[in-house]
């Protein structure tokens, strides 16, 4: 198993590039299953976990795909399964994104349930309950979903999600594109990776207006194509390494982002002290030798992101004063809260709020990951703890993240892999 040892203490300056986004990549790949015919070529794909364990379901359905240098190039023509398998979908909850394409492309599927994860129960009600609208019938058996049309062929209907959900949306854009008639889809998500997949499923040949907006009308097309493309940046990693500058007193650009699609995180490093300028595709923070306590409430975009929240958590560790953080999307994602008590936090759980005591020197020692953005919090910690902190089981780390350690020792981290045994 890999971990991370880091030697704290040293301070992050420079500029570096974020890579692709994991969030848009991955509906991007599942919304490959829509078009038969031709050759995908989309630009600026992590070479990440989730996206090769992805790329491995599409496999295992039949599609051919080669990635090289980011460029991930997909065939669909052949498919061979309309059955994805447990054993994958327990390893990565987003194969649930091929729920939508498959049931349109066939009229059947059959999709593993994801189980839960670390931080909750994760449920999938809301991709069945737009299946459902659009004229599948779901039987739920032996821990699959089991999705039929009646008749062939989805039918648009009006959706009003009860709740912002990123996945649901997703799923029911790639479900009504090729559907016949009209959908809406009420209080649909709005985060820069959905905008993305509309963009991407608009290139296809799809016909969808109110992109950006939780309004989205799409009126369905018969036929969607092949087409090449380029990914948007990854928002969540370029914060996490603007939070690897604050937490060490340095100083970071990062390039390829579009800073508005970070407004909330941008505004909460401003309100803690950081010096904060953009241009239009790059972030620049200046570090403050004395960070200010300051409050966030994770919720959907555009507020602050939850896959930000373990982050800031981590970073509010060296802020000056008791910082109260809320997360509104998963209410029990905390698991990185003991581990950063270990490490010498004083962080306290009130009624699913976490109050940050700071400034407390920590400490490296031993923590374990739990979790993608709890591993990434962990490091952040590491980076500024006295001593050595080896952060285990860093296979949450890369799921998420590409090179993140090669990164942040390009910017003057002192950080190495390393294997390790864990006791059986
Ligand atoms: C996406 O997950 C992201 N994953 C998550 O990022 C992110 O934390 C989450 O959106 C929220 O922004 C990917 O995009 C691959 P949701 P998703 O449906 O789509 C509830 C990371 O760190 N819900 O927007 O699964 C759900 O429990 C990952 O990169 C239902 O109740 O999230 C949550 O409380 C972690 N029923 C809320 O909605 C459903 O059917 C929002 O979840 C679906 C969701």
């Amino acid at each position: 198993m890999d971990k991370l040892v880091i030697r704290g203490g040293k301070r992050i300056s420079g500029t570096i590039a974020a890579s692709g986004s994991k969030n848009s990549a991955l509906p991007i790949i599942a919304a490959t299953l829509l078009a038969p015919d031709g050759i995908f070529e989309i630009n600026r794909i992590p070479d990440l976990q989730d996206v090769r364990t992805f790329s491995q379901l599409l496999v295992y359905l039949g599609a051919e795909i080669s990635f090289d240098d980011n460029l991930l190039r997909i065939s669909t023509a052949n498919l061979k399964s309309i059955e994805a398998p447990y054993e994958l979908v327990k390893k990565m909850r987003a194969s649930i994104y091929v729920l939508g394409p498959l049931l349109s492309r066939y009229g059947h599927t059959r999709v593993s349930l994801p189980g839960g994860c670390a931080f909750g129960p994760r449920p999938v009600d809301l991709h069945i309950m737009v299946m459902e609208k659009l004229g599948a019938e779901i039987t739920i058996e032996k821990g699959f979903i089991d999705a039929r049309v009646k008749g062939g062929r989805l039918r648009g209907t009006r959706i009003d999600f009860p709740i912002s959900s990123v996945g649901a949306t997703g799923n029911a854009l790639m479900a009504a594109v090729t559907a016949e008639g009209t959908t809406i889809l009420g209080n649909a998500a709005i985060e820069p990776e959905i905008e993305c997949l509309c963009n991407f499923l608009q290139k296809m040949g799809a016909n969808i207006s109110g992109i950006g907006t939780t309004t989205l009308v799409i009126e369905g097309v018969d036929k969607l194509q092949a087409v090449s493309f380029d990914n948007i940046f990854d928002r969540i990693e370029a914060g996490t390494l603007l939070c690897a500058a604050a937490i060490t007193k340095g100083e970071i650009t990062v390039t390829g982002v579009v800073p508005a699609q970070l407004d909330s995180v941008l505004k909460a490093f401003a309100e803690a002290g950081c010096q904060v300028t953009t241009g239009a595709d790059y972030v620049s923070l200046v570090a403050p030798d004395r960070l200010r306590a300051t409050d966030i409430t994770a919720r959907p975009y555009p507020c602050f992101p939850t896959d930000m929240q373990a982050q800031w958590m981590a970073l509010m560790t060296q802020a000056h004063g008791v910082s109260n953080i809320i997360d509104k999307i998963y209410h029990e994602r905390f698991n990185h809260i003991p581990e950063l008590n270990r490490l010498g936090a004083h962080i306290e759980i009130r009624d699913n709020q976490a109050i940050v005591h700071g400034p407390r020197t920590l400490t490296g020692t031993k923590v374990m990951s739990t979790d993608l953005r709890a591993s990434a919090c962990l490091v952040l910690a590491g980076l500024v703890a006295d001593e050595t902190t080896e952060v285990l089981r860093i296979y949450h780390l890369d799921r998420g993240y590409e090179k993140i350690e090669k990164k942040l020792t390009s910017l003057g981290a002192d950080i190495t892999r390393d294997k390790y045994q864990e006791f059986s």
